[in-house]
Formats: C-alpha cells, sequence, structure tokens
C-alpha cells in the first residue's frame, strides 16, 4: 500500500459534516447558565474518558468566544447570552464524538492555531502541528545565509499543502515571493484556498492539483526555494498511531510508503530539476530519518551543504541543502 491509495483520504465523513454545518448554521443564543452546565458535564466526562479536561476550555474559546479569565472565574455564567457556533445539541453530539471515536477537537472546532494564523482544518487534511511552525524560520535563515542574492524574491513552492500551513507562512515572511502550493487532494487544497481567503494571503498563493512537481513543469529550474512536509511514516507503523491521528486524519497525508521514505526519496531525486542555483531545499521528516535523508542527498550529486536540523525537542526533524551550482 502506497501513499496514492485515495480510498483513505476522507476516513470518516464528519470533516463534511462539519463544514456543512458550519455554512448552514447562523449562531446559536444560549444563556451563560446553560454553558456553564454544559461544560461541567464536559469536564466531568473529559475525566471519565482520559481526555485532556483543559480541552473543554480550548473549545469554548474557539466556539463560543470565551476568554481563559472569564472560564477561569466562571464569570460567563452571569451573561444572559452568549453566541455560539452550533447548538447547544450539536456540540454535545460533537464532544461525545471526541470522547467515544477519538475525534481531533481541531476537527471539531474546525480551526487550528498555527504560528500566528487561526487555520481552518477538516479531515480532509493534516492537523498543522507546532514543529512544522519551524519550516518557515529555517527558510528565512536558509536566505540569510546563503551567499545566492535575491532568494526571498521569486517562486516558491510548498508541496503537499495540506490546509496550507506552510505556503501560507512562506507568503507571510517572503512578502515579495510567489507561493506555488500543490497537493494531490482536491478536498485538502479547497480548505488551504479557504485558509488563504480568510487570510488575505490569496493573491500571492496559487493553488494546484496534482503529484508532486507534476502541475509545476514550466517552472523548472526557478524556484528559489523548495519546502515540502511530506508524508513519511512508514505504511505498517500507521497502525500503532495514537487513534487519533491513525483513524481520523487523511492516510494520504501520512503514509510515506514501505519505508517512509517514498516521497522523499522522489522530492530528493526532482527537486534539481526546478531549482535555481543555490536555492533552498528544505523538508520535514520523521525522527531516525536523518541519516538516511542526509546519504540520498549526498548521493544524488546536486546540493551542498547538507544539513540536519533538530526541533525543539532535540529531534533530527528538518533536512537542508543548496542546490549546487551558480
Ligand atoms: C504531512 S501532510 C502535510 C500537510 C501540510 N503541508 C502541513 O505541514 O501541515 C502531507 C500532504 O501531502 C499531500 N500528498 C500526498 N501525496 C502527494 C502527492 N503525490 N503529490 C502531492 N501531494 C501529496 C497530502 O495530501 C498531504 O496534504
Amino acid at each position: 500500500m502506497g501513499n496514492s491509495d485515495a480510498k483513505n483520504e476522507y476516513p470518516d465523513q464528519v470533516g463534511i459534516e462539519i463544514a456543512c454545518l458550519q455554512q448552514t448554521l447562523s449562531l446559536s443564543v444560549v444563556t451563560g447558565l446553560a454553558l456553564w452546565q454544559w461544560r461541567l458535564e464536559a469536564c466531568q466526562s473529559a475525566s471519565e474518558a482520559g481526555v485532556s479536561v483543559a480541552e473543554v476550555d480550548w473549545l469554548l474559546r474557539e466556539l463560543a468566544g470565551l476568554d481563559t479569565l472569564a472560564l477561569r472565574l466562571e464569570s460567563f455564567r452571569e451573561q444572559s447570552q452568549i453566541e455560539l457556533r452550533y447548538p447547544l445539541s450539536v456540540l454535545s453530539q460533537l464532544w461525545q464524538r471526541r470522547l467515544q471515536e477519538r475525534l481531533p477537537i481541531q476537527y471539531l472546532a474546525g480551526t487550528t492555531p498555527w504560528r500566528n494564523f487561526s487555520l481552518t482544518v477538516s479531515p480532509a487534511v493534516l492537523i498543522p502541528r507546532p514543529e512544522t511552525e519551524y519550516l518557515i524560520d529555517l527558510a528565512v535563515e536558509a536566505v540569510k545565509h546563503s551567499p545566492t542574492s535575491d532568494l526571498e524574491l521569486g517562486d516558491w513552492a510548498d508541496l503537499g499543502t495540506g490546509s496550507g500551513a506552510i505556503a501560507l507562512g512562506l507568503a507571510e515572511v517572503f512578502s515579495h515571493a510567489t507561493i506555488h502550493a500543490v497537493d494531490s487532494s482536491a478536498a485538502a487544497l479547497a480548505i488551504a484556498q479557504l485558509n488563504a481567503q480568510q487570510l488575505g494571503l490569496i493573491e500571492r498563493v496559487r493553488f494546484y492539483q496534482g503529484s508532486w512537481y507534476s502541475p509545476l513543469t514550466a517552472f523548472k529550474g526557478q524556484f528559489s526555494g523548495i519546502v515540502s512536509n511530506p508524508p513519511y511514516i512508514p505504511s505498517h507503523s500507521i497502525q500503532t498511531l495514537q487513534p487519533e491521528v491513525r483513524d481520523h486524519e487523511p492516510h494520504l497525508a501520512l503514509d510515506g510508503g514501505s519505508d517512509g521514505l517514498e516521497c522523499i526519496r522522489h522530492l530528493i531525486d526532482n527537486s534539481p530539476d526546478y531549482l535555481r542555483p543555490g536555492g533552498i531545499w528544505l523538508i520535514e521528516m520523521m525522527a531516525g530519518q536523518g541519516n538516511t535523508v542526509a546519504q540520498l542527498l549526498h548521493a544524488q550529486g546536486s546540493y551542498s551543504q547538507i544539513q540536519i536540523v533538530s526541533d525543539l525537542a532535540g529531534i533530527d526533524r528538518f533536512a537542508l541543502a543548496y542546490r549546487s551550482g551558480k
């Protein structure tokens, strides 16, 4: 089984349900007392199910606009009206899915924080992870330390864009660049485009459906940088992942083939054709893949200054290199 198994693209229908709900339901109004009671019961059920109680307040911040102080002091209890994104009955049903089916809380809320963004997410996209935020800082550092001029301008690619997180992060830090965001999933691209629209970055990011470089052949030799967080989990490990990931995140976003390196190998082999001399190649990978990825980059022969970079937990997580040549 490879990462091209599109049957797994929608592990369940809840994303579509939530997207429909968000479009069709207008804001619901509840009393502070009713919401206080709901929170009490949700916290109780979270403890019993081994889910962090903090998730209840995170959800109420996202869906009811309550702030941390109002939650801590429980002052919202006195409010006669609180606007809630779903009716309380729908929220209760979704909360039960969190507890019983381990639906990730971010899919329930339909949003996740990432860098300084609030991104829309659904089960059509991987929930962007905090460690991936660092890719954007690494890209900025790589540009600063490159002898090649003008890398912050021109064209950049985000391959496997998912929610659009990396493309949007790059668009923000490289304000004169155009970002080309590719994904093989049409459903993921729809979410990425929505995020670009919501963040006011739609003019700066172009979206393409297709496999890796196939929609970008017109850009051979032109990219200042290529950034990717590709699927990198070995197929046989997917079943060992926590249920939130295994049962709800798209396997297309996770499955890196038999040794986890199928997509990374493809990117190593094909990127030199697409990068300008001195252009930046930057990816995220799984713990334990650093040595092999460095060897593959050396063996390919078109990369220089190959570096494996750790994340904040000290785990080898990113690979950075430059396209050789002047
Ligand atoms: C690990 S997710 C990363 C998503 C997002 N960039 C992030 O960091 O949160 C990998 C993404 O690669 C996409 N993908 C998988 N195979 C692909 C292919 N052959 N061509 C293009 N994209 C692909 C998946 O749909 C998924 O969105």
